[in-house]
């Protein structure tokens, strides 16, 4: 769909970006993911909230094999480190390619506006509910490169990446389900993605707190009895429950989000 019927799809769709020189709808969010094992993400993209932010061409997920991009004969991806050491280390060459395909250049100064490379990585900014909104606003096209073996050769983050980032304090094998991760915690964030029923704006370390608790029924299950006040009809106090609650659990676990540590925003 060109022009101006592009134009006047999106607005009916109510879809935020739409393309400048074609008047096309796209969709809000283009992620590509770079991986050695595609087959890893099959199916994981294919379920609840994520699936239905793909079916509302709200986002477009694609998956890469970075193989694909190897150009010696045996497609190698790795390879040994100089210096010597344990393990691997993912060679530059087919990544740079890939990002070349899908970019265009991999000159990090000519991406086009909107475009985030993200380098996955026990290395990396640490990636929590601010950061993820960020993206959700401000980026148009996410290429998520799946770091793996011992790490991934430095000219990758010196050249291509924007933001190198950790999902947290420990390692995994590889990026891949760091990257299952932020794609799910920015996809929901998108505009639409949650649907009109349901907000993010009362979930956890929105507003600096963890989230309250929550019951359904039965009222009574097993002796143990919903708390009244969610029976009582009565909203100011609800509201003022779960405030409680929130500031409750959020003391017994959480003590740092209390003291703005985790207001760090944005990206790099
Ligand atoms: N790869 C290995 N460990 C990781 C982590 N904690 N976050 C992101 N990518 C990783």
């Amino acid at each position: 769909m060109t022009g101006t019927a592009g134009a006047l799809a999106c607005t009916l769709l109510n879809r935020d970006y739409v393309d400048a020189r074609e008047g096309a709808c796209v969709p809000v969010m283009k992620i590509d993911v770079l991986t050695i094992f595609p087959e890893f993400f099959r199916e994981v993209f294919d379920f609840g909230i994520i699936r239905r932010a793909k079916l509302a061409e709200i986002v477009e997920i694609n998956v890469h094999d970075i193989r694909e991009y190897a150009t010696d004969k045996h497609k190698m991806v790795d390879d040994r480190p100089f210096g010597g050491g344990d393990g691997m280390v993912m060679k530059p060459e087919p990544i740079f390619a890939a990002i070349e395909n899908l970019l265009g250049t991999s000159d990090r100064d000519a991406y086009p506006e909107g475009t985030r490379v993200v380098l996955l990585s026990p290395q990396g900014r640490q990636f929590k509910q601010p950061v993820a909104r960020w993206f959700a606003n401000d980026a148009k096209h996410v290429v998520i490169i799946c770091g793996r073996y011992e790490g991934v050769d430095e000219r990758v983050n010196d050249a291509l990446v924007t933001d190198e980032i950790s999902i947290g304090d420990y390692v995994l094998s590889g990026g891949e389900p760091a990257a299952v991760v932020v794609v799910d915690s920015i996809v929901r964030l998108l505009p639409g993605a949650l649907g009109s029923e349901t907000s993010a704006d009362n979930e956890s370390f929105e507003g600096g707190l963890l989230d309250c608790p929550h019951y359904t029924r039965p009222a009574e299950f097993r002796g143990m009895k919903v708390p009244d006040v969610l029976l009582s009809g009565d909203h100011a106090e609800i509201d003022k429950w779960r405030h409680e609650m929130a500031l409750e659990k959020t003391i017994r676990y959480r003590k740092d989000l209390l003291r703005g540590e985790n207001g760090e925003s944005g990206s790099d």
